[in-house]
């Protein structure tokens, strides 16, 4: 089984980027620790960063082609991209929205998210341990689906 870790808009700077809020993980550091959870599930991982939302966009389109399923961090544009919601709704594999902050106890246009009616979860508020909880439950998702 393999798994695409999509982290979106500005969470290149992570580690640096407001950091009160956001902690001082940087991408890597999330990575690696992806890399043990994948380790300890037996599953592959392959991992992007893309700040524009077309570039997003086809990664999404490529990635049934190569992966079972998206751990997708879409950032900024989780509140506004109807184009990312429709790119995910167009896949034929199951994403899960993960977000590093609690959206839903922060400002109120953060509350709205386009793509979570058409991910299989989203799990937010736990800083790097959200993308970890998604990779698990991801992982189960797929898994179940298998044993069927
Ligand atoms: C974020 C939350 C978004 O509202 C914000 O635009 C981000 C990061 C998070 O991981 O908490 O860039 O997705």
């Amino acid at each position: 089984m393999r798994i695409l870790i999509l982290h979106g808009p500005n969470l290149n700077l992570l580690g640096q980027r407001e950091t009160q809020i956001y902690g001082k993980s940087t991408i890597d550091d999330i990575n690696t620790q992806l890399k043990v959870m994948a380790e300890e599930l037996q599953v592959e991982l392959a991992f992007a960063q893309r700040n524009g939302e077309g570039e997003l966009i086809d990664l999404l389109h490529e990635a049934p082609d190569k992966v079972n399923g998206v751990v997708l961090n879409a950032a900024a544009y989780t509140h506004t991209s109807i184009a990312l919601r429709d790119a995910i709704a167009a896949i034929s594999i199951p994403v899960v929205e993960v977000h590093l902050s609690n959206i839903h106890a922060r400002e109120v246009f953060r509350h709205a998210s386009m793509i979570a009616p058409v991910c299989i979860g989203q799990i937010c508020g736990f800083g790097p341990d959200s993308y970890v909880l998604g990779l698990w439950a991801l992982v189960k998702h797929l898994q179940a689906r298998e044993e069927g």
